[in-house]
């Protein structure tokens, strides 16, 4: 492809350096795509032959049948898809083929491919988002009502249900889908017609290349659309966002799914055993979400580092771009499916859930904001009242709304038995009715609300 001013070809090392086509392979779709758009401007514009340009994306159709067919071949000499799929154009249809790269470079072809390969993917997350959200949905509004104790520190703080703890990761995963979302539109213009970095003399149409290929537009500045990858890290900033809030949820199941817990009793699908202990189910895949994370992280940290040191224009560098977008986004799927999957098919063991809940103290906020509404005492002196009854029902090993009226009589004479009606968990987490609350007339609320749109 460039061998006119070579006398030697490239040594084997260099030629292994060189070549991204065993990982850009993916990439055959949106070039044969970009292919297309370019010829038929090409064309459109008399830049070469109506013929030639017929002939060419008749070409484009073949090569395109022969990748779905046998798949693109990983031949180093090739380096690249693009001069791979040229190459295999060239075959079919001779020497015309080499009119396709008029006004074109590889530098914003790749960079073409790259933006429509990275739409095509938030496109795919955006749908795995949805079912992992439909998922989190079915399973809050059946756990509206259950009852589990609320963490601080993974102490015992308040009871809350978990449908609002689960509904708390559809809030996450709104935002993870509108980051995705973000990006997408930011990164919708078409960097072709920039050719290798100056732009091209060919009476060019970049507004047509671009419709074609459902850009809103043309790229604004040609040496900034062939070397810019922002649209690559925005998706990994997206991706790694989204991982780490499935990871925090992997990380929930673990501890949940653990004996002492004992909260959740993930499915046999998700679940492994031990080769040596019979008795064992692990949470491999709740643990492998988490690990992923890391990983996924690890592709953001590595193409910011790739790119920070790059003067304008295009270096070589930049094909190291997309190794970590491609381990990320099959890492991402996986574990959005994973997630979908677990959640979708985990036995929540409600029961344990609230003797935790009711064996924690943790309506201890309620006694002392009942303190505060009915005796209007000062919240810090209620908190300090309150404080000692959590010790006498500790001393007597009970819960607080067992403790008797007796002994909460003698810490504060304020006391009457109308307190036990806010010392229930129940009664709690109704009573939690402020927006965004725990109340389970809240949390059918908001699972309405995402539901028919009203929500994000
Ligand atoms: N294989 C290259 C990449 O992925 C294509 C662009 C090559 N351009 C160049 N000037 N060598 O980035």
């Amino acid at each position: 492809m460039w061998g006119g001013r070579f006398a030697e070809g490239p040594a084997a090392v260099m030629r292994e350096i060189n070549a991204s086509i065993p990982f850009d392979k993916r990439l055959w779709r949106q070039d044969i795509a970009g292919s297309k758009a370019h010829a038929t401007m090409l064309g459109a514009q008399g830049i070469i032959d109506p013929a030639d340009a017929a002939a060419i994306l008749a070409g484009l159709e073949r090569v395109a049948a022969d990748y779905e067919a046998n798949g693109v071949a990983e031949d180093l000499t090739l380096e690249d898809i693009h001069m791979q799929s040229e190459s295999k154009l060239a075959a079919l249809i001779g020497p015309v083929a080499g009119r396709l790269h008029t006004a074109r470079s590889r530098n914003d072809q790749v960079a073409t491919d790259f933006r429509l390969w990275v739409r095509d993917a938030i496109d795919q997350v955006d749908a795995a988002l949805v079912a992992f959200q439909q998922a989190l949905l079915a399973r809050a509004e059946e756990h509206a009502d259950s009852v589990m104790p609320g963490f601080t520190h993974l102490q015992s703080a308040q009871p809350v249900t978990l449908g609002h703890h689960l509904m708390a990761y559809y809030e996450m995963i709104a935002r993870d889908r509108s980051r995705f979302a973000d990006s997408r539109a930011r990164g919708n213009l078409c960097p072709l017609g920039s050719a290798a970095l100056a732009g091209t003399g060919f009476p060019i149409d970049r507004d047509a290349t671009a419709a074609a290929l459902g850009f809103d537009g043309p790229t604004r500045n040609s040496l900034d659309g062939v070397s810019d990858r922002d649209f690559a890290l925005d998706y990994l900033a997206a991706a790694a966002q989204t991982a780490l809030h499935l990871s925090r949820l992997a990380e929930e199941f673990i501890l949940w799914a653990s004996q002492p817990f004992g909260f959740v009793s993930l499915s046999d699908q998700w679940s492994t055993g031990s080769s040596i202990m019979p008795q064992k189910r692990n949470p491999d895949a709740a643990e492998l979400v988490r690990g992923h994370s890391g990983r996924i992280i690890g592709c953001l940290t590595a193409l910011m580092i790739t790119m920070k040191g790059l003067p304008l224009a295009y270096s070589k560098d930049m094909q190291d771009d997309k190794p970590p977008v491609f381990e990320a986004h099959d890492l991402l799927g996986l574990s959005i499916a994973a997630m979908t999957g677990m959640v979708g098919s985990a036995t929540f063991r409600t029961a344990r859930m609230r003797a935790a809940a009711e064996a924690g103290y943790a309506t201890a906020t309620d006694l002392a904001d009942w303190l505060v509404r009915e005796g209007g005492i000062p919240f810090r002196e209620a908190h300090h009242i309150t404080g000692s009854a959590v010790k006498r029902a500790e001393q007597l090993g009970v819960a607080l709304d067992q403790l008797p009226l007796a002994d909460l009589q003698a810490i504060d004479a304020r006391i009457d038995a109308r307190v036990y009606t806010v010392l229930s968990v129940d009664a709690s987490v109704a009573s939690r009715m402020s927006f965004g609350g725990t109340a389970p007339a809240r949390v059918r609320a908001a699972i309405h609300a995402a539901r028919t749109g009203e929500a994000g």
